[in-house]
């Protein structure tokens, strides 16, 4: 996920401007009935999935051989309205919206109290089926927390408009100088080079993004050099492998409004590394919740870790023979190396400064790394 420098709500920080949000049009009224996998999921497979070698990685990069797919078709028109009016609700708005100087308004921990629209696909079958066939592993959702993580950027039309002149202006001079061709390289980023604090993570796109120019993730290879991943459009998805991979999220230019949901997840096999860490979400979350939800889930994995482990013991036992001593201290180094890390992301709430966090897991740039410019629409 992108994060960014946010003021809970009820900080003094918090916005008290009112988006201005003009609804895209659409071709049919909406229903209101639950979640449908076949009406409302309309997956295509991606052009392109980008593995961890293509990047100039090994495999064992992270926890799949996947690092990130181009944006491929997932929600109809109608999940999109019904994941709108949902994230848009007062209630939402009212309760759920942190701000801050880089990210003008972030919606989060919405999704299991106002919006069961929103909620049940992503927790459907079919859905996280989708997610982890791209993903090349089987993943679940991280924590309720992290559904649908809402980043809402809204221009007026006259910054909208500036913006455009500005980006003429200097298409008109490089077209000039004869440099024109390439594609907008504003090297300004939303948010700073980082990794994620979620192994994988979904990004879809909830405006129309006709008229958009730039909004790519930059992502840093394996050599050094810069490759751009084309941000998706409406109904569209982009999966990535953000926890391993170094990556920024580059500015959009030509649209008044941006609704971006981040959906993160984590491996279902409990057997499997959870490098998961809370560093880039703690000052934007419910304390509460977040050290709620993260425990509960890694004491499953615990638990299910160590029911594997007694029926082994036992069945070694009962069959005669012997008690493999040096595997069962291994997994008990495992399983400290486990709980520490765990306790360790569980910083005291007095030690956790609400809303200040300039950057996630910043990561310095090589000297001498350069951007690898890809043809257009690849
Ligand atoms: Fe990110």
């Amino acid at each position: 996920m992108a994060a960014a420098a946010v003021l809970p709500a009820s900080s003094p920080g918090k916005s008290t401007s009112v988006p201005l949000i003009v609804e895209p049009k659409v071709t049919h009224v909406l229903g209101n009935e639950e979640f449908d996998p076949k009406k409302h999921l309309t997956f295509q497979e991606p052009s392109k999935i980008y593995t961890m070698n293509d990047i100039g990685f090994p495999d064992s990069n992270g926890i799949s051989p996947v690092a990130v797919s181009e944006p491929f078709q997932l929600f109809s028109e109608e999940a999109v309205m019904r994941m709108r009016k949902e994230v848009l609700s007062d209630e939402v708005m009212t309760n759920c919206k942190y701000s801050s100087n880089i990210a003008h308004c972030q919606l989060r921990g919405f999704a299991n109290k106002y919006a069961p629209f929103t909620y049940d696909l992503w927790k459907h079958p079919d859905t996280l089926a989708i997610i982890s066939k791209i993903a090349g592993i089987d993943l679940v959702t991280e924590m309720d927390l992290e559904i649908a993580h809402i980043n809402l950027s809204i221009k007026s039309e006259e910054e909208q408009h500036q913006e455009m002149d500005a980006f003429n202006e200097r298409a008109q001079y490089e077209a000039d100088e004869g440099i024109a061709g390439c594609p907008w390289e504003d090297d300004t980023p939303i948010v700073g080079w980082h990794r994620d604090s979620y192994p994988f993570v979904c990004v879809t796109m909830l405006s129309d993004c006709t008229n958009m120019i730039g909004g790519e993730t930059a992502l840093r290879t394996g050599n050094g050099d810069i490759m751009k991943v084309r941000g998706p459009q409406m109904g569209c998805a982009v999966v990535m492998q953000g926890r391993y991979i170094e990556h920024q999220a580059l500015r959009a230019l030509g649209t008044t409004e941006r609704i971006t949901m981040v959906t993160s997840f984590r491996p279902r096999c409990p057997k499997m590394r959870d490098d998961t860490v809370l560093t880039t979400v703690r000052p934007i979350s419910n304390l509460q919740e977040l050290y709620h939800q993260f425990s509960e889930y890694r004491l499953e994995i615990l638990e299910e870790r160590i029911r594997q482990q007694l029926k082994d013991l036992r069945e070694a036992t009962s069959s005669g023979r012997r008690i493999p001593t040096k595997k069962l201290k291994a997994f008990l180094e495992e399983q400290e190396r486990f709980l520490r890390h765990m306790n360790n992301e569980m910083v005291d709430e007095e030690n956790v400064v609400m809303g200040v966090q300039v950057e996630c897991h910043p990561v310095e740039v090589k000297e001498g790394s350069k951007a690898k410019k890809r043809p257009r629409g690849e």
